[in-house]
């Protein structure tokens, strides 16, 4: 059951919720957050697709807490998994040794994800198995058998988005978040990516697949020999509000790398474990990267764990004696946490035990019928849906700016017991993959009435 009870600890007395949300302003810095207008939000307990915060009040959980929750809150199988493990290790360095969760996790993603990667480097948090990807790629043509040391440049979609390090953050197209930082940054080749559901595309054309590929092929010709790899989010940019390329393009993208001789690095931290309906987005293009990258719904929500998993082609370049100095030196002090670990091998048990993937049909078809009458909205426009991820953008009145008017419709649409989080003025609807029809219709209705 939920229990907002949660702020007290055994022995200590309860916390009100008003002292909470005065040391939540006075002491907690919040990503992501304009701390001047910040209205604390204070979370008490959860479960499956509802939160409760420290006042009882309860609400859908919209965002899948930052796309990240798979199979909902307090999922029985994932709790179990991490109670049993902390009766048993709960860390292992994973710099020159390991553990069976580790392990057996690893074994599991070789087998689950497309192709032939099965060489799993763990990390914590996404960004970092972007990062590692980044050194991994670098350092593939430095040291491989027929040596190519001037491939040092990155190809990167407009508008990605890739996480917050410096490295991630030079990949990064999002003014808001990335241009105070360009001095810092290493500069990449950015190609326009295509938006299938950008209006100006004239609904005859391909949604800008043609050009989008032609782009892309453009730059590898001019830059033939200096390019160590494509990063690209498949067939999703999330934190570029929900831009969904066009059928073809993650596959013409990878042609294109294979054709040019260049690595392809996925980035699937938002897109993986379901988001986009099959388990990875890759899969629905059939397509097979060099380097795939995994976050968020790794551990179903519940831990920071990430990975980057290469093929043997990579991996091999890095094999070799201690003379050779071939080594990939790079790593995080919790990378492969036996926690995380055995949290993350629950929840790809429960995809299977669950029928996860097959049961969400009927929800991403409530979802397309929902945003289909927002279309009707004066005040919305744009709806976008891939799976389980949608979007649709606010048309903001003259003079308002756009992420103030984003965050007052969510906080308008959270009176109607819905948490949501904006992006400017896109409205983005990502709730866990285990969320009822039920509780697909509470989020929409809000919208609804809200509009
Ligand atoms: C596509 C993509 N890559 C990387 C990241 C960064 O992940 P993290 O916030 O775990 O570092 C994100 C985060 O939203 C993302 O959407």
């Amino acid at each position: 059951m939920l229990d907002s009870d949660q702020t007290s600890t055994p022995g200590r007395a309860k916390t009100s919720s008003q002292k909470l949300a005065d040391w939540d302003r006075d002491h907690v810095w919040h990503s992501f957050t304009q701390m001047k207008h910040y209205t604390p939000f204070v979370v008490a307990a959860a479960e499956g697709a509802r939160i409760i915060d420290v006042d009882g009040n309860e609400y859908i959980d919209a965002v899948s807490s930052l796309w990240c929750n798979v199979h909902g809150h307090r999922h029985p199988m994932l709790d179990a998994a991490l109670k049993q493990q902390v009766d048993r290790v709960a860390h292992v360095t994973n710099l020159g040794g390991s553990n069976d969760q580790t392990i057996q996790l690893a074994r599991l993603l070789a087998e689950l994800t497309p192709g032939d990667l099965k060489h799993v480097f763990f990390c914590s948090d996404g960004a970092n198995s972007i990062e590692v990807a980044l050194k991994m790629a670098f350092q593939y043509w430095q040291q491989r058998h027929h040596p190519e040391p001037q491939r040092v440049k990155y190809v990167c979609l407009s508008d990605a988005y890739h996480g917050d390090t410096i490295g991630t953050v030079s990949l990064g197209d999002i003014p808001l978040f990335h241009k105070i930082f360009k001095p810092l940054l290493f500069e990449p080749i950015r190609v326009p990516a295509p938006d299938a559901f950008e209006p100006s595309v004239p609904e005859s054309s391909t949604g800008g697949l043609d050009d989008g590929l032609k782009n892309l092929e453009l730059v590898l010709q001019q830059h033939s020999g200096e390019i160590a790899a494509i990063v690209a989010e498949p067939l999703v940019q999330g934190a570029a509000g929900i831009k969904i390329h066009p059928e073809g393009y993650l596959k013409g993208v990878a042609d294109l790398a294979k054709r040019y001789d260049v690595l392809l690095i996925a980035d699937e931290v938002a897109v993986g474990f379901g988001r986009t309906g099959t388990l990875f987005a890759c899969e629905q293009e059939s397509v097979e990267p060099d380097i795939l990258c995994l976050g968020k719904g790794l551990s179903g929500g519940y831990l920071p764990i990430s990975a980057a998993v290469a093929t043997p082609k990579i991996y091999e370049a890095f094999w070799g004696d201690y003379s050779e100095r071939k080594t990939l030196y790079h790593g995080h002090t919790f990378a492969g946490n036996p926690l995380a670990c055995a949290v993350s091998i629950a929840n790809l048990q429960v995809f299977e035990k669950e029928k996860t993937l097959e049961n969400l049909v009927p929800k991403i078809s409530r979802m397309a019928e929902r945003l289909e009458r927002l279309n009707q909205s004066e005040l919305a426009e744009k709806t976008r849906q891939k799976g389980m991820m949608a979007a649709f953008d606010l048309k903001v009145p003259a003079g308002k700016n756009e992420t103030e008017y984003g965050y007052y419709f969510c906080e308008l649409v959270q009176q109607y017991g819905v948490r949501m989080r904006p992006l400017g003025k896109t409205i983005i609807v990502m709730p866990p993959l285990s969320i009822t029809l039920d509780e697909l219709d509470v989020i929409f209705d809000a919208i609804d009435m809200v509009l």
